[in-house]
């Protein structure tokens, strides 16, 4: 039997970008506890701080609660925590962790088998699991389901339900936050579909899309990111070509534009945890079925070259300049995946940076949003984040790929001693040699 909505307790797992908003929004209504297995995370989090931005230190101070006894007062609130325990008496797990791929770019599905194995060691009768990763259609109900069953001894859809409700937020933007985008729910059940679909209404004031079962929703999200990957890698494309026409780019798109059903994408690297990754997931499980993907891989392929595009016109540039480049001094702005964002997973800044290094280039990377550290980590390579403001007139190039605030007002400009690429084509076309 499923619980009442008002009796909803719910146990969000994984904490990241897309678990703790949602962890915060839940929490406004239902008794929540997020859960973690990184202590380093759920100990910021204890603390009132997220570094990912995405919930303002106010909002997740004003739903925290320190112990469960302060749940139970309450009925609603959000206890954060890395210990199995407080999850047990949930009745609704939502799972949120990272659905990445390997240097293959084949899924990695170990988050969401790990999660289902946690969450099968305390499943109950009447429990739903929703899940939230992106993943391709039959990643529930084939690989996480079994899982559950497998661990918890009780049988999938008599004991206990599944659900899957993906998440659509944009990391940095301020204006579509969780609650304000309309939410895809599915149930694994009528009946449950309902149920989860009345338990995000309770919190997405955009509203709610019930699909007709979970491949449909796990479908719809993978297609979501993959349009818009093949969409830019179209941009790309005609960016490519039109550089080789002598043409610029952004003025055949703004002509483009004025017609009423021309699509306003605008070349770019494509990073990120989302749209460079998810239509692997798409890709994979269509060659599983015996169908080779054609558009999706073209256009992961095409967009994974654009960081190496971007190197080898620079340096191309700096060539027709007389310029040195062996040795030169190139300043990279920028290497988060996106503007005014600390994200750097998947960033494609990285396979420019690689390709002027192969050239025996002195490059330098600031980015004012970037965590040092956490680039030497995950990249092996030094970030400059804060302090004096690199002068531009010690470099040969200025590559311009990420388009934060502050660099807006920078006055980067091209001259016989430096070549200036403009990625995201902010600055004006008269200062750079070359733009996307
Ligand atoms: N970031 C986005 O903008 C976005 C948008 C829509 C959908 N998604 C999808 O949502 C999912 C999560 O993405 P994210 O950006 O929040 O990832 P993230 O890396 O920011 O966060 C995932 C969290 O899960 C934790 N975790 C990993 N394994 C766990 C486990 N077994 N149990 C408990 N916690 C675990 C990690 O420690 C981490 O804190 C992915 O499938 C992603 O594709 C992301």
């Amino acid at each position: 039997m499923l619980t009442n909505l008002e009796n909803s307790k719910i146990a969000i797992i994984g904490l990241g970008y897309v678990g703790l908003p949602l962890a915060a929004a839940f929490a406004e209504k239902f008794r929540t506890v997020g859960y973690d297995i990184d202590p380093k995370r759920v100990d910021e989090l204890q603390k009132g701080h997220d570094r990912t931005l995405e919930v303002e230190d106010a909002h997740l101070q004003s739903v925290l609660v320190k112990s469960s006894l302060d749940l139970d007062d309450k009925g609603k609130g959000l206890l954060i925590t890395d210990a199995v325990l407080p999850i047990s008496s949930a009745n609704i797990y939502v799972v949120t962790v990272p659905t990445p791929t390997d240097k293959h770019n084949r899924p990695v599905l170990t988050p969401m088998l790990k999660a289902s194995e946690a969450i099968g060691k305390i499943l109950k009768k009447g429990d739903v699991v929703i899940y939230e990763s992106t993943v391709y259609p039959g990643v529930t109900e084939e690989e996480c389901i079994p899982v559950l069953e497998k661990v918890s001894g009780l049988k999938y859809n008599e004991d206990f339900f599944a659900g899957y409700s993906p998440e659509r937020i944009n990391p940095g933007d301020k204006e579509h936050t969780v609650t304000k985008i309309l939410k895809v729910t599915s149930g694994s059940t009528p009946e449950v579909a309902e149920y989860v679909d009345q338990l995000y209404k309770a919190v997405i004031t955009a509203g709610t899309h019930k699909a007709s079962c979970i491949k449909v929703a796990e479908a719809a999200k993978v297609i979501e990111n993959s349009q818009r990957d093949i969409n830019i890698a179209f941009v790309n494309e005609l960016s490519k070509i039109f550089n080789l026409l002598g043409i610029d780019t952004q003025e055949v798109l703004e002509a483009a534009g004025t017609k009423w059903n021309f699509l306003p994408f605008r070349p770019g690297l494509v990073g990120g945890h989302c749209i460079g990754v998810d239509p692997f997931y798409l890709a994979q499980k269509a060659q599983e079925v015996g169908y080779h993907p054609e558009i999706i891989l073209a256009g992961r392929r095409l967009n994974d070259s654009m960081g190496k595009h971007v190197a080898t016109e620079t340096i191309k540039h700096m060539m027709r300049k007389d310029l040195k480049v062996i040795d030169s001094k190139v300043l990279i702005l920028g290497f988060t995946f996106k503007e005014d964002c600390p994200d750097v997973r998947n960033t494609r800044v990285i396979d420019i940076y690689n390709e002027l290094k192969s050239f025996d280039m002195d490059v330098c990377v600031y980015d004012p949003w970037a965590n040092p550290a956490e680039v030497k980590h995950e990249y092996g390579i030094d970030v400059i984040n804060g302090g004096e403001k690199p002068d531009l007139e010690d470099y040969s190039a200025v590559i311009l790929a990420v388009a934060h605030k502050e660099f807006k007002s920078w006055p980067i400009q091209a001259s016989s001693n430096c070549v200036v690429f403009d990625v995201k084509s902010v600055l004006k076309k008269e200062l750079v040699d070359s733009r996307l």
